[in-house]
């Protein structure tokens, strides 16, 4: 049979690793798709150099739209990132029936309504395998493997720059602005770092995971946001010296009132295996009510880690483009018309625990002061830890674990103990999930 017609939108470093992956075990990946796939055309703005890379053979062209307006081609791989052209190339190819393949969380995040529903009109397929956690097949395991599951929750490392960052900041005790040059400079790290350390490429990800986790719409505005730059090297060692490890988690979380979606710095006990997730590698743990929990742990990144994820999507539409379009997966793992309309939570509305460090006058009744306004709002103690004051010093750190509670009874806490004269800084508030 021919070869199925792969068309290449931008061979960049996952371009790169895809044509390369693809080549090396192509006898391998016929044998399982029961067909060979070709790279037959690939668009790239520096043809000399996409040109080097795929040799005399394949087509290279400046012009994405040439690949869109070939009739041989059967699956458009979209590897140019952000929302501006790869969203109109992208709604280019599903309207000329193409099927399409992409790695673009950011754009699927915010546009993926727009996307899925033009892509089920057009009955072909928009696969996104290489959106979450790179080469870790978590997209499969949500929409597939744990089909027969009511999910509850999705805690996640996803997104290896900000753990790498945060594993350094624990071992080395340096300051988080040190390591993110050296994030930087070894190439983790993007030259314009701020969707990582924001938080935003980790909520991207946590979105898509929300949608297909419970049947919901793509909801990336309605997420919490928030990244790691206001985290100080002196909270992850008391963290520490409670149990417990920092990190920037994805959070989406099915309860009784709606949907909780966010992405925040985190205390997780030390105990936990995704506490133990260190560098830019990633993690997902997933709780769910037949399974239990399972963690899918891997390379977030990469070149050939995300391509491995391109070429399973591009499998998976070798063997089903011939199906009825009814007969595939849904692109959101739900069917169409059965999606929720759950809400997803304001912040206010989440409930979890708190870790607070207060810079606090060294002197009597303050503790009772503070630990009583917490009283006042029905706020359980769940551990306090106390920096002895050094010679001579006047003030000190006083470090608190709460249990659960709802997350606008604690905002109105926190500003009675901001009041306090005895409370002398701003008070740090880090989230605090047991995973359990
Ligand atoms: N910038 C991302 C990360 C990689 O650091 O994990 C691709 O999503």
């Amino acid at each position: 049979m021919k070869p199925i017609q792969v068309g290449l939108l931008g061979i960049g470093t996952v371009g790169r690793g895809t044509f390369e992956v693809l080549q090396r075990n192509q006898e391998e990946i016929r044998r399982r798709a029961g067909r060979s796939i070709q790279i037959a055309m690939v668009a790239d703005l520096d043809t000399a150099r996409a040109q080097r890379i795929v040799g005399a053979t394949t087509q290279v062209v400046a012009d994405a739209r040439q690949v869109i307006a070939n009739p041989e081609i059967d699956i458009v791989i979209e590897l140019i990132g952000g929302y501006g052209i790869a969203r109109q190339l992208v709604m280019e190819a599903i309207e000329a029936g193409k099927h399409v393949v992409t790695a673009n969380k950011a754009l699927l995040a915010v546009h993926g309504t727009e996307i899925f529903e033009a892509a089920r009109r057009r009955g072909v397929m928009v696969a996104f395998e290489a959106a979450v956690a790179g080469g870790i097949p978590i997209i499969k395991a949500l929409r597939e493997g744990l089909t027969a599951n009511r999910i509850q929750w999705i805690a996640g490392i996803i997104n290896g720059t900000t753990n790498f960052i945060l594993s350094e900041m624990r071992d080395k005790g340096l300051p988080f602005e040190t390591v993110l040059k050296e994030a930087q400079a070894l190439g983790y790290a993007e030259a314009d770092p701020t969707f990582d350390i924001e938080g935003v490429d980790a909520a991207h990800k946590a979105t898509i995971m929300s949608a297909i986790a419970f049947g919901i719409p793509v909801q990336f505005d309605k997420a919490h946001v928030e990244g790691i730059t206001q985290l100080e090297a002196q909270d992850i060692r008391y963290a520490e010296q409670l149990g417990y490890r920092i990190k920037l988690l994805g959070i989406a979380k099915r309860v009784s009132t709606g949907v909780e979606l966010r992405v925040h710095p985190c205390l997780v006990p030390a105990k936990r295996l995704i506490a133990n997730v260190e560098g830019a590698m990633n993690a997902v743990m997933v709780q769910a009510d037949a399974v239990g929990t399972t963690l899918y742990y891997g390379k977030g990144a990469g070149s050939e880690p995300t391509a491995s994820a391109v070429i399973a999507d591009l499998v998976d539409i070798t063997r089903l483009h011939t199906a009825d379009p009814l007969n595939r997966v849904p692109h959101l793992a739900f069917q169409p018309d059965e999606l929720s309309d759950v809400a997803v939570l304001p912040m206010a509305q989440v409930v979890t625990s708190y870790y607070l460090r207060l810079r606090v006058a060294d002197q009597a009744g303050v503790l009772a002061k503070v630990t009583g306004l917490l009283a006042d709002s029905d706020i359980s103690i769940d551990a306090v830890l106390q920096r002895e004051a050094g010679e001579g010093e006047n003030q000190t750190d006083l470090i608190i674990l709460t249990h659960d509670c709802v997350e606008s009874r604690m905002n109105a806490a926190l500003a009675s103990m901001q009041s306090l004269s005895t409370v002398l800084g701003p008070i740090t508030r880090i989230r605090k999930e047991e995973l359990n």
